[in-house]
């Protein structure tokens, strides 16, 4: 049987192997909540290759919340325009005015304050409380459950595994830089614990993962036959 994963082997890795990304603040510098927003609601639908130009552009002509709250909707909607999903950038703008108008132009730290905000759902919130806070919050997108599924081979399948798999990965998560970790598992998941032949010889967590001791790896996460 495989040995507990170690959260600390994960941050090693992500020490040396972080992706540069726009929203991304330096090594060891606190990321600008303003800017983890905006990428997480640009993120939501939308990969990260066909964000970041559109994130470099929308910070250029927003800088700042208080900026984005007070420009015209018809301005914010055209920097939108080819993302999609066009009740993103209304409830984005929403988003910025209430931010301005109800608290002083800070993002609120907590997840249940997040959560009150337009277009802020439960896993936007707990990005952010992690990614700009730094707070323990449990953040599982699609790489975290490819992740978490290998690692403890899941045989449940999604969407019922979601509680399950949420356990597994709170019980993962460590005290100290929970924002870095919650990363960590989505640069795993997009680099190296790929849906195919994922890079197992470079995985920090190859040792632990039951998935890639019985070579069954892309048989997870199990899906509802449809
Ligand atoms: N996908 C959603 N949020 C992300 C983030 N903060 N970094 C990389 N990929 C993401």
């Amino acid at each position: 049987n495989a040995p507990r994963p170690d959260p600390a082997a994960l941050l090693a890795w992500y020490d040396r192997h972080r992706r540069a990304l726009p929203w991304r603040a330096l090594p060891g510098q606190a990321a600008d909540p303003y800017r983890v927003w905006l990428s997480e609601i640009m993120l939501q639908q939308t990969t990260v290759r066909a964000v970041k130009p559109y994130f470099e552009r929308f910070l250029a002509l927003f800088p700042t919340v208080d900026l984005l709250a007070a420009a015209p909707a018809e301005d914010v909607m055209k920097a939108w325009a080819g993302l999609g999903y066009y009740s993103r950038a209304r409830n984005l703008h929403a988003c910025a005015q209430a931010v301005a108008a109800e608290h002083g132009g800070r993002f609120p730290a907590s997840e249940v304050g997040l959560r009150a905000l337009p277009g802020i759902g439960a896993y936007t919130a707990a990005a952010i409380a992690s990614i700009a806070f730094d707070q323990r919050a449990i953040v599982v997108d699609g790489n975290v459950e490819r992740v978490v599924t290998r690692l403890f081979t899941v045989e449940q399948a999604l969407p019922k595994a979601k509680p399950l798999i949420r356990d597994l990965a709170d019980g993962l998560t460590p005290d100290a830089r929970p924002g870095d970790f919650a990363q960590a598992m989505m640069d795993l998941g997009a680099t190296i614990c790929t849906p195919k032949s994922p890079a197992c010889g470079l995985c920090p967590w190859r040792e632990p993962c039951q998935a890639r001791i019985e070579g069954t790896q892309e048989s997870y996460p199990r899906k509802e036959k449809k």
